[in-house]
């Protein structure tokens, strides 16, 4: 018997062991977060190549704390705080680093972290980290932490939502914004699924609701969902910047962010931008017609469908698979039921009506 054999079955027999496995490249992508495709648009590949090309590194070499930081990462976090209107902008080898670094460095002792109760595992592993206390409020529940705000007598308050979250879709309640000011708390945004998707201007929820920049606010994105590459950012005023470059270990004793990853990233960035009136008509046609056909209200491209049993569930994703289509069969415990998870690729929008009709047919199979 191997050292986790053990752990191994056991994870077996309740259906929730995961393995890797390579798809075929015919069939209809509804499990990634590539939501506008760009995972394989060559045209904003060749624009971020030939950046690199003339760049005089093409890799960052060390930490941005030493010499890793290049005028491609500079160039990128400018025209990022610009567009969202924050002070300043840092670039991170990924959202989970990104997480990591926003939690561990400002949770401090003394501190107390709020965070939501389905925010996404690396804001979860980090609140592990924290020297500060942590205490989870009910999904989205503004109410319950408002309760628990009034109650608090702790140095800063920190609160941890997603904008879309990750395996409900659930947009997250505006009242988060008024009750950060209203209490003096530092509000943190990961925005890893609504940045480039929600809002007039693809920009994500502070787009949506109107909401403009504000010290406490701190806005969390990532490049490997809509952006189509890896990476992540975090906007905040130069303050928070400044701790987060002098505190945030991710940052400082880890590599800065591939220089090629963040090139693909501003181009997918400048894509999405200039493209927002034309994507968000597809989004709302593919929420349309998802709507009607299988009576799922969503705000931006994630649909999940409740099934309650992680063997039933894997059968329905195998039966899709059978048909070319790719969906998430997310199972306890990353979800508390689990969850047919499907997102579109605006790319898809024609396929939608077909893709729906696949989905009905294999959870009523
Ligand atoms: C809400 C949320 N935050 C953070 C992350 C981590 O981002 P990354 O994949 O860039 O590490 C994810 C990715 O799944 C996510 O869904």
């Amino acid at each position: 018997l191997g050292f986790y054999t053990k752990e191994l079955k056991a994870l077996e027999k309740k259906n929730i062991l995961r393995e890797r496995k390579c798809f075929s490249d015919n069939s209809i992508d509804c499990a990634s977060n590539d939501y506008m495709g760009i995972s394989s648009n060559k045209d904003i590949l060749k624009l971020a190549y030939e950046k690199i090309l003339h760049s005089k590194d093409h890799s960052p070499k060390a930490s941005m704390l030493i010499n890793g930081y290049s005028k491609i990462h500079k160039e990128f976090e400018e025209n990022l705080s610009l567009a969202h209107k924050f002070e300043r902008c840092l670039s991170l080898g990924s959202g989970f680093l990104a997480n990591i670094a926003l939690i561990e460095a400002l949770v401090r002792k003394g501190d107390r972290l709020f965070i939501d109760a389905d925010f996404h595992a690396s804001g979860i592993v980090a609140s592990k980290l924290v020297r500060g206390i942590v205490s989870k409020f009910r999904h989205n529940d503004y109410l319950h932490l408002e309760e628990m705000l009034k109650k608090d007598t702790s140095h800063r308050k920190i609160i941890a939502i997603e904008g879309i979250y990750s395996m409900s879709g659930d947009l997250c309640k505006k009242e988060f914004f008024d009750i950060a000011i209203k209490y003096n708390c530092i509000l943190i945004i990961d925005e890893a699924h609504s940045s480039g998707v929600v809002g007039k201007n693809c920009l994500g929820v502070m787009d949506l609701y109107d909401i403009c920049p504000h010290k406490n606010y701190i806005k969390m994105g990532t490049l490997g969902k809509a952006y189509g590459s890896y990476g992540a950012y975090i906007l905040a005023n130069s303050e928070i910047i400044s701790f987060l470059e002098n505190r945030a270990k991710s940052v400082i004793y880890s590599t800065a962010i591939s220089l090629f990853d963040i090139a693909f990233g501003h181009e997918a960035f400048l894509y999405i931008q200039q493209n927002s009136a034309n994507i968000q008509k597809k989004i709302k046609s593919i929420q349309d017609m998802i709507n009607q056909n299988l009576n799922i209200q969503k705000p931006a491209l994630i649909f999940p469908i409740e099934i309650g049993d992680n063997k039933k569930t894997i059968d329905i994703q195998k039966a899709l698979q059978k048909k070319s289509i790719l969906v998430g069969a997310i199972r306890t415990p990353t979800v508390n039921k689990a969850i047919i998870r499907f997102t579109m690729n605006i790319n898809n929008e024609k396929q939608t009506n077909n893709i729906c009709l696949s989905i009905k047919e294999a959870i009523n199979a």
